[in-house]
């Protein structure tokens, strides 16, 4: 009865795949997008080497066999190209003395505004493109794109608000001071998968606006998705302030980090590849790292939680783009007494959830970009049971080529991978507690220190825990999933899980340093600054007030 059920759920998986003529026009790509070119130096520069292929991981039926779909290719670039990106941005910054480095902060705001305009007359394609490159439904791609747009839009009115709270002198002890935030220098930039445009740009754009040169090198999946907006850039700043860089990262990173001209590192990823690069630089004191990394934030849910209002989180916290968030609630803490409810009518919700093609309207689980991911996932499955736990809801794990289905995993203990391996897939591990001193005990012991949600409507209990976990994680979610919006909020992370704070705000600082010119407050000197000033020669030193 049992192998009936699975070979009918992986039919019905399988029947959510369709034939190529039978993708709705509306969100088909007209034709496979084959980049052969790419920004350096203020040039789109033709490749002709080796590219790679880029197959979505929505797969095509043909017959009885499903394919990924090819999308597109785009350049290999080998370690000479990258240098010479590289060298395009050294120049660019020119030791900061040149063009867009010093330039006004009006005139760099008004080159990324222009940059917005034609990044949005770019929307339907991009979208489509975050779509097909990582299978993240068509109404995800879109809320990616906006929130980007409304970020940019958002650290141009910060910045217009640090720059009139610096555009004026403070006097202190007989000493006159302006104080600014200038640019650190080259950026090398490098975004994950799973927001290829949002996170990759909450990172771009403030080390751009804030006058840094930048290398920036797109996700290995999400690649193409930049393409179309590599002429914008081209057209937006002077040249050689935007550099892309495309290849293999191991074979074209460590010699960027090893020619020490890198001044800032950002990244959001692995911990694991930050800690390797930041090593290769023959100067760590002098690199800057802004870091978003590894995590496995916590759900503890306690006899005091509404349990319906858990699960509709733990189902947003753990499943919202397949559970391939880095805020993505990875292992679930109940109480021993909750959790046969718990689960249950975490089942429940999770059979209602959509499953299918990304352009279906309304869907949740769609196929996973990854192509090790489904072993992987499988992997973690099998080495759980092993140790004791149960796949608890019906057709959990399943899976049909690209395609997992969630699978909810109880009771786990810390013999399991699952345990303390980010999983960043489909997977829902719970484990039973008896006392709330094994979650937060699990919290001190985690390598990752991100953010922790907490389910209970008792204000003594959920003070209890407030108060420890606000000093091992960055943000305590009180009955609602973890998260990094809104985007005003500082996000960050303790252990492996961050370096450095981006939010709006956070990430104009993080991407500069501040300046300032002193003198001492004397008749002559005062004559000076008056001079400079009102003869408008100097962009740092300018009392000129941004509307
Ligand atoms: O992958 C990590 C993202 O920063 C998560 O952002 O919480 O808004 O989905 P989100």
């Amino acid at each position: 009865m049992k192998n009936t059920t699975l070979i009918n759920f992986k039919e019905v998986i399988l029947e959510k795949f369709v034939p190529e003529d039978a993708i709705p026009a509306e969100f088909a790509l007209s034709e496979q997008l084959h980049q052969k070119k790419y920004l350096c130096n203020g040039e789109m520069k033709e490749w002709n080497g080796k590219t790679e292929p880029v197959y979505s991981p929505v797969c095509i039926k043909r017959g009885d066999i499903l394919e990924r779909k090819l999308i597109g290719s785009y350049p290999v670039c080998t370690e000479a190209e990258a240098m010479e990106a590289l060298n395009a941005a050294v120049a660019a910054y020119n030791h900061g003395r040149g063009e867009w480095p010093t330039m006004s902060v009006a005139k760099r705001i008004e080159c990324v505004e222009k940059f917005t305009k034609k990044m949005l007359e770019q929307k339907d394609i991009v979208v489509k493109l975050i779509m097909w490159e990582i299978g993240k439904s068509y109404a995800d791609s879109i809320k990616e794109f906006d929130r980007t747009v409304e970020y940019i839009y958002a650290t141009i009115d910060a910045l217009k608000d640090l720059d009139r709270h610096s555009s004026r002198f403070e006097i202190e002890q007989g000493i006159v001071a302006q104080v600014r935030r200038s640019p650190l220098g080259v950026v090398l930039c490098m975004g994950p998968f799973n927001y290829p445009l949002n996170e990759t740009f909450t990172t771009l754009i403030p080390a751009l606006i804030m006058g840094n040169t930048l290398l920036f090198k797109p996700p290995k999946h999400g690649t193409l998705l930049h393409y179309p907006l590599l002429q914008a850039f081209k057209e937006c700043f002077p040249k050689g302030v935007v550099n892309t860089i495309y290849g293999r990262g191991h074979s074209i990173v460590p010699a960027l980090m090893q020619s020490g001209k890198i001044d800032v590192l950002t990244l959001i990823g692995s911990s694991r590849v930050a800690d390797q690069l930041k090593k290769l630089h023959p100067k760590v004191n002098r690199l800057r790292a802004i870091l978003g990394l590894d995590a496995k934030n916590a759900a503890i849910i306690t006899p005091k939680a509404d349990l319906a209002l858990a699960v509709q989180e733990t189902i947003l916290g753990s499943l919202s783009f397949n559970g391939q968030r880095c805020t993505a609630l990875k292992i679930i803490f109940i109480h021993h007494s909750l959790a046969d409810r718990f689960i249950e009518q975490l089942n429940a919700a999770i059979a209602k959830l959509k499953f299918g093609m990304p352009w279906e309207s309304g869907v949740s689980i769609t196929p996973l970009p990854e192509p090790g991911k489904p072993a992987y996932l499988a992997g973690l499955i099998e080495d759980a049971k092993s140790h004791g736990a149960r796949v608890m809801n019906e057709n959990g794990g399943e899976t049909v080529e690209s395609f997992v289905y969630p699978a909810v995993l109880y009771p786990v203990n810390e013999k399991m991978k699952v345990y303390r391996e980010e999983q960043f897939g489909p997977v829902v591990p719970i484990v039973p507690y008896y006392s709330l001193e094994e979650p937060v005990q699990y919290l001190i012991e985690s390598t990752h220190g991100q953010q922790v949600s907490v389910f209970s409507n008792d204000p003594e209990e959920v003070a209890s825990l407030i108060d420890p976990l606000v000093n091992q994680v960055s943000r305590v979610n009180i009955n609602c999933q973890c998260q990094r919006g809104p985007d005003v909020f500082p996000f960050t992370g303790r252990k492996d899980s961050a370096e450095g704070t981006l939010s709006v705000f956070d990430a104009l600082r993080s991407f500069s340093i501040r300046s300032l010119v002193a003198t001492k407050l004397t008749d002559s000197n005062k004559q000076l600054l008056n001079d400079i000033v009102n003869s408008d020669h100097s962009n740092f030193l300018s009392t000129k007030f941004l509307f």
